[in-house]
């Protein structure tokens, strides 16, 4: 096993608590809060699984990167949409970068002032995020065929 493979297994590992955290708050307590119109039960969420969620972004990213500069697909290549392989990488970046934004509007607009009105927001924002999330892994996915 070489050091690429123990590379992608930390970011498998990281994708799986990525997406996971975010499918389990979609499928379970998003549905609840609405239902109960108690933005707490997402709060209480967020809170609990930041640490653990937030890690594993940072270790996808690294992982991520690595392993684009293992095929070769640098910093120089990036968004130039030139192969089958950088294309997909570009699209992943491009897809972190919607997640961050989802992030910080959540931070600092939404969740200051989450109460039952605006509890729709944050729904669109989770959902978004998990969408993301399943996207990044399905292409992800097609990258040991060559990419898109
Ligand atoms: C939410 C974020 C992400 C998720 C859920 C995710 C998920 C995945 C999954 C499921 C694979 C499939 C591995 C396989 O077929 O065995 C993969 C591969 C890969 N990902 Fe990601 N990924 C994410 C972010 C990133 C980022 C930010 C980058 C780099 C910019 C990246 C670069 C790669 C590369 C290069 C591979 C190919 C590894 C290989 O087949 O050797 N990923 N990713």
């Amino acid at each position: 096993m070489g050091l690429h493979h123990v590379i992608l297994i930390f970011h498998l590992l990281a994708a799986a608590i990525w997406v996971g955290g975010h499918l389990l708050l979609s499928v379970c307590y998003l549905p609840a809060a609405l239902k109960k119109k108690d933005p707490h039960i997402i709060l209480d969420f967020e809170k609990k699984f930041e640490t653990l969620g937030m890690s594993s972004l940072v270790v996808l990213i690294i992982t991520g990167i690595w392993m684009a500069y293992d095929f070769g697909v640098t910093f120089e290549t990036w968004f130039s949409f030139s192969g089958g392989f950088e294309k997909v990488i570009s699209i992943k970046l491009i897809l972190l970068f919607l997640t961050f934004f989802c992030a910080v509007c959540a931070q600092f607009y939404i969740i200051p002032n989450l109460n039952e009105t605006n509890i729709k927001k944050i729904a669109a924002i989770i959902l978004s995020v998990t969408a993301i999330g399943i996207t990044m892994l399905i292409l992800g996915s097609t990258l040991r065929y060559g990419g898109i």
